[in-house]
């Protein structure tokens, strides 16, 4: 049968390949181009070396943009109070492409490198299934003959010797890391132990605060329908606009953060990220929203938002469930729209103000100056009546305590 791995050009897919074609495949090499710092040409070299039968390397930067990370900043999706999903929103993204290749392909099988005890093989395969339902999966690292040849790194890097697979060069990091345009992971080896503080030299993507610069620098984005139409200096497409806010973000050390996480396996982990220009969106979103949006719709988008992180997290991005509530989080997105400007310094991102020609807000409404539609006798009645439970809860609570 022919299978489509997702290949990385790493160690781990590289004797994936290998192996898959001694069981017998014929193995086509599919790599995503989501923004990762990857040498692609040599990567697709190593392929054919490999015996890779074809090779695709896809750009899906733009698509990665526009349907997975704006949806995310539309719901100002963070998963456990901290985590933006830099990983889980780009699995569908990196599956969706997979299946079209092997339905292309005629190939009934696909292949990933994810471990068995994490979240990404859950969403590859979720995907996969859902977008082609009689796809089989080969999960090298759950099949025992594979993981118990492969122990280890060692073993990995005797595979490859004998293989011909070029073993990298330079050291391993002491750490995983998982790196697309909009985040850069780091989790097990060194930073297992959640006590283990990361070394400052760990981040690729942003600044120690220490060494930023020793100015803010100032932005102004727009908005509209709840996505962002227009960064900095540039009117340029949605992915331009995503690599400048990372720029600047980076260079400000804004968006990181250091956590211990519930994995949809149900163990917990510890991770490191980085999210530049994801962070500066989440706030900037946040603002406009807030000013925009009625106080009630928000609250209700709020929890539709909670929920489409976990979803995500989990893996169900093509599930009814997630269907629906992106449906509602974009309907919410409508009026959505004005000018947030902001500063990024030393690692944090500071809101300086917003208009917009949807803007809820009413300056004659609010005004302590100003009388406007409003009786200000009348809240003497709405906090007299907004004060009758609160008066029988304390009346209840000195009758127990006399007792
Ligand atoms: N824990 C994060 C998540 O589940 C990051 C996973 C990183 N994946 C990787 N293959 N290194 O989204
Ligand atoms: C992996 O297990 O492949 C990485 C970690 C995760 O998926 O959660």
């Amino acid at each position: 049968g022919t299978v489509v791995l997702a290949y990385s050009g790493g160690l781990d897919t590289s004797c994936i390949l290998v192996w898959l074609k001694e069981q017998g495949y014929s193995v086509i090499a599919y790599l995503a181009n989501i923004g990762q710092d990857e040498d692609f040409e040599a990567a697709r070299k190593k392929a054919e070396s490999l015996g890779a039968a074809k090779i695709f390397i896809e750009d899906l930067r733009a698509e990665f943009v526009e349907d997975f990370i704006w949806p995310a900043v539309q719901a100002n999706a963070v998963y456990e109070d901290r985590y933006l999903l830099g990983t889980a929103v780009a699995r569908p993204c990196i599956a969706r492409r997979q299946v079209e290749i092997a339905h292309r392909e005629g190939a009934q099988f696909v292949s990933h490198g994810a471990t068995g005890k994490g979240n990404d093989q859950i969403r590859f395969e979720l995907t996969c299934y859902a977008l082609y339902p009689e796809v089989k999966i080969i999960a090298p690292w759950r099949i025992p003959e594979f993981y118990n040849r492969f122990q280890g790194r060692k073993d990995l890097m005797e595979y490859a010797q004998q293989h011909g697979i070029p073993v990298p060069v330079t050291p391993k990091a002491p750490w995983s890391m998982d790196a697309n345009l909009m985040h850069i992971s780091y989790e097990s080896g060194i930073l297992e132990n959640p006590k283990n503080h990361a070394p400052a030299d760990l981040y690729l993507m942003t600044k120690n605060s220490e060494d930023s610069p020793s100015a803010p620098d100032t932005l102004e984005m727009e908005f509209k329908n709840g996505d962002q139409c227009e960064g900095g200096k540039s009117k340029d497409s949605p992915l331009d606009i995503f690599l400048y806010l990372n720029e600047i973000g980076g260079m400000h050390g804004v968006g990181r953060i250091d956590i211990v996480e519930n994995r949809f396996i149900g163990m917990k982990s510890r991770g490191i990220y980085e999210t530049p220009g994801g962070t500066i969106l989440l706030h900037a979103h946040l603002d406009i929203e807030n000013f925009t949006m009625d106080k009630e719709v928000r609250r209700i988008k709020q929890g539709l938002g909670i929920k489409f992180s976990e979803l995500v997290y989990n893996g169900f991005w093509y599930s009814p469930e997630c269907d629906f509530v992106r449906h509602c989080i974009a309907k919410s997105q409508e009026n959505v729209e004005g000018k947030v400007q902001l500063s990024v310094f030393k690692g944090h991102v500071y809101i300086l103000g917003r208009e917009s020609p949807k803007s809820l807000y009413n300056e004659e409404l609010v005004s302590m100056d100003v009388q406007g539609d409003y009786e200000p006798c009348d809240a003497s009645g709405f906090i007299r009546i907004n004060a009758v439970r609160l008066k029988e809860y304390q009346h209840l609570q000195g009758l127990s305590s006399t007792k």
